[in-house]
């Protein structure tokens, strides 16, 4: 049994002091693939430089709609050159933010079409960032969605017949929005939220989740599952999720673990092989 972490920023400054300590951790507490989404273009390049460190780190490159002011064309060609790289699985972090509103929502929605646009040339599943502005306003996630009807169908003609299009992040909708998002093609990452006693909404929601469509991660440094709480978030947490998954689903642990570590390898195309998990029970 192995763990896959589908979202951990291990490139940003909060691991600078011992990144290589914090990937032995994971490695150590059963994380075989940690999956690293760039937020921009400096970001890509250090992503790429981990993943050829660490057999265990994968990347996913583009550019986050938090830092997209600057994207152009020439952003375009530089992710599809970086996109050449043998580990490469995703077209991420992109989406729409609505909460902090760095950038005008409308060149958000320009930049994310056309992220969504080379994960389709490419043939590689997107990872999707939706916040809104508050709780009680879906505009970000409803445009997100809509982008994804438009451009899905492109990216699925490119991948594998049934093969997942996509992951929506740090999921935080409903069940409408959930199913909404499985008609499209998407899964749903889940991090440390399903282990806050105060989530209510969302650890009452999670059993009604589709456990085929169902990703783990933990979105290190940010939101450190229970007991750590409020402290750096690293991907050897992973176990901690999965455990208040299984709770949540009154079903085994192993289960969980076997179940989303298998969708994350289908869903990024990363053989066991690849990963040099063939001697894993
Ligand atoms: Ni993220």
């Amino acid at each position: 049994m192995y763990y896959c972490d589908t979202h951990g920023h291990l490139d940003l400054h909060q691991f600078d002091a011992d990144r290589a300590a914090v990937i032995e951790r994971a490695a150590a507490a059963g994380v075989r693939i940690i999956i690293v989404p760039a937020i921009d273009l400096g970001s890509c390049r250090r992503v790429l430089a981990l993943a050829d460190q660490h057999p265990n780190v994968y990347a996913a490159v583009g550019v986050h709609p938090n830092d997209c002011a600057d994207f152009d064309d020439g952003t375009v060609g530089a992710l599809r050159r970086l996109a050449q790289h043998p580990k490469v699985v995703a077209i991420g972090e992109i989406g729409l933010d609505y909460y902090w509103r760095k950038v005008p929502p409308g060149r958000q929605k320009q930049v994310l079409t056309a992220q969504l646009a080379l994960a389709a040339e490419l043939g590689l599943p997107a990872i999707l960032h939706s916040r809104n502005a508050a709780p009680e306003d879906r505009a970000c996630t409803t445009d997100l969605l809509s982008e994804i009807a438009q451009l899905g169908p492109m990216i699925r003609k490119q991948r594998p017949t049934g093969a997942i299009i996509g992951v929506w992040h740090a999921f935080s909708g409903d069940l409408t929005e959930a199913w909404r998002a499985y008609d499209l093609g998407l899964a749903l990452g889940l991090g440390g939220p399903v282990t806050f006693q105060n989530a209510r909404r969302l650890r009452a929601l999670a059993p009604s989740l589709r456990r085929d469509r169902l990703l783990l991660e933990t979105d290190a440094p940010y939101l450190a599952p229970h007991p750590h709480r409020g402290q750096r978030n690293e991907p050897a947490y992973v176990p901690l999720i999965a455990q208040a998954l299984a709770g949540l689903y009154h079903m085994p642990v192993e289960e969980i673990t076997v179940q989303t570590s298998t969708t994350a390898l289908s869903c990024f195309g990363i053989t066991r092989e690849g990963a040099n998990l063939g001697e894993v029970r």
